[in-house]
């Protein structure tokens, strides 16, 4: 037997899938690592942690699952997308990565639209947010230039990862895409955009496809988590684009729901010059010369994380989700909005809080549970909408990630997207995605499509239901009303936050 292992590296731990040639999971492991809140709106974590938690998670694998290191034929990553690492001269990690999550940068983002103007939207079809990777390259010149002159390229997560794994530098597109570094659909690194910030060429990475073959494992390395040396290692994708891949989110308008610590509606796009004016995240896909748009909920899973280890912290989240049914939609009049660390889609706006809103005496912790899931649902719904309103139908969506794992809440999106709501038989989330670029590379299965056809099996299908429409359609209203009415009281609180 041979298998492929997909590992993604995501933002609370990796996880690390085994895989065989049909596609079935034979193993499966997973290793944390702490978040560093130094300060409120940081968010960072140590390269370092994300290498060894990857090796003792590619060994657990091994170990449970029973199989030989010398049957593993090829490996390959997805990772939480935008992190800033910096690399010295020596390849050493010059300080911390600024995550995704981060949102320190909005002088940064100010300047950077100052400076480009429309040409931002025109090459790297993206606003400037506080979570991409050109402000926060912005930010460490600024505040610690002796750092910054230090560094000789910068990696995102997965990237530092593989070349730990394998000592080759490189940068996907699909990842590549969140920097706003790249030209999107020239697929090269923009001069323009690094000469406008004095940054040099030098600092970005070589550039390649998806599936492309990067190298093998590192004697060492493969020593250590009791693998070959001959294992091949292919590039893999931003955790997004291989979510996508891993739901078989393949062409032109298929649609994935995603709820891991952030929340993302992605819609695949064959057409290059698609234009949602910076409304959505347009990115290269880990599909070879296809791109996708998206919308992103900055705390969905977090904001449900938020809640359990807050207020219910002995329960488990299959328990706390069983209180969903005891209260009807609307959750008695009580509303969330999930802006735990501010938000991104349709508010671009790093100071925006969360809030609860119309609690009543009578509100136990089921009311505030589903307020949170619905909260959730609402503003992923925004991201639909946006859709929609570009002419784009969305019948339906392929849900993953956490809130694919609870029916009530996969009901409860049918019903607030009003579509069909897909699940998968075996969720696995970006890792199948990355499993399935290696199962590729390997030769396995001519494209992404032959091997989603094997790969990935649809189960059930959650209709929307029309009783509940009105209702939902009437509690959206009033949820979308929820940013314009509490953005200026948010900005009045932020002095208070430590
Ligand atoms: C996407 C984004 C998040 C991270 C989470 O733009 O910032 O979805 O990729 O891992």
């Amino acid at each position: 037997m041979t298998y492929v292992i997909g590992i993604d590296v995501g933002t609370s731990s990796v996880k690390a899938l085994l895989v065989d040639q049909q596609g079935i999971v034979c193993g499966e492991s997973s290793a944390s690592y702490p978040l560093i809140h130094e300060k409120s709106g940081y968010s960072e974590q140590e390269p370092e942690q994300w290498v060894t938690q990857t090796i003792s998670a590619l060994r657990e694998l091994l170990h449970t699952s029973g199989i030989s290191g010398a049957e593993v034929e090829g490996i390959s990553f997805s990772g939480q997308m935008h992190g800033l690492v910096l690399l010295d001269e020596h390849d050493q990690v010059v300080r911390n990565a600024i995550l995704w999550n981060d949102t320190r940068t909005t002088d940064q983002c100010r300047e950077i639209k100052r400076v480009l103007g429309d040409k931002l939207l025109q090459i790297a079809r993206n606003p400037a947010l506080e979570g991409f990777t050109l402000p926060k390259l912005l930010w460490v010149k600024e505040h610690e230039p002796e750092r910054f002159q230090r560094a000789a390229v910068f990696l995102l997560p997965k990237d530092y990862v593989r070349y730990r794994l394998t000592g080759q530098i490189a940068m996907d597109f699909s990842d590549a895409a969140g920097t706003l570094l790249l030209d999107i659909t020239g697929k090269k690194w923009s001069a323009e955009i690094l000469q406008a910030f004095d940054l040099p060429e030098s600092l970005c990475p070589p550039l390649v496809d998806s599936g492309d073959l990067v190298g093998t494992l590192l004697p060492e390395i493969a020593a250590q988590c009791e693998l070959t040396s001959a294992v091949k290692v292919f590039a893999g994708g931003a955790d997004n684009a291989c979510g996508a891949i891993g739901a078989g989110i393949l062409t032109q308008g298929e649609t994935m729901c995603s709820i891991g610590t952030s929340g993302v509606i992605l819609s695949c796009e064959e057409n290059p010059s698609a234009d949602y004016a910076g409304k959505l995240h347009f990115f290269n896909h880990g599909k070879k010369d296809a791109f996708y748009a998206m919308g992103v909920t900055l705390s969905a899973g977090q904001s449900l994380t938020w809640f359990k280890n807050t207020f219910a912290p002995n329960q488990s989240f299959e328990e706390l989700l069983q209180q969903l049914d005891r209260v009807p939609a609307g959750a008695g009049g009580l509303l969330f909005s999930p802006y735990l660390y501010g938000e991104r889609t349709p508010h671009a706006d790093a100071l925006i809080r969360g809030s609860f809103i119309g609690m009543d005496g009578g509100h136990e912790l089921a009311h505030f549970t589903r307020a949170v899931v619905e909260g959730i649902t609402f503003s992923l719904r925004e991201s639909i909408e946006i859709l929609r309103t570009e002419g784009k139908a969305i019948p339906s969506i392929v849900s993953i990630g956490g809130g694919a794992k609870n029916e009530t809440w996969l009901q409860i999106q049918a019903d607030v997207f009003q579509a069909e709501v897909i699940r998968l038989e075996s969720e696995q989330g970006p890792a199948m995605g990355a499993a399935m670029l290696a199962a590729v590379g390997c030769g396995w299965y001519p494209t992404l499509e032959d091997c989603a056809r094997q790969f990935i099996r649809r189960t059930d299908a959650f209709q929307p239901r029309s009783e509940h429409a009105e209702a939902y359609d009437e509690l959206y209203r009033i949820y979308k009303s929820l940013y314009p009415q509490t953005r200026e009281i948010s900005g009045e609180l932020a002095a208070f936050r430590r």
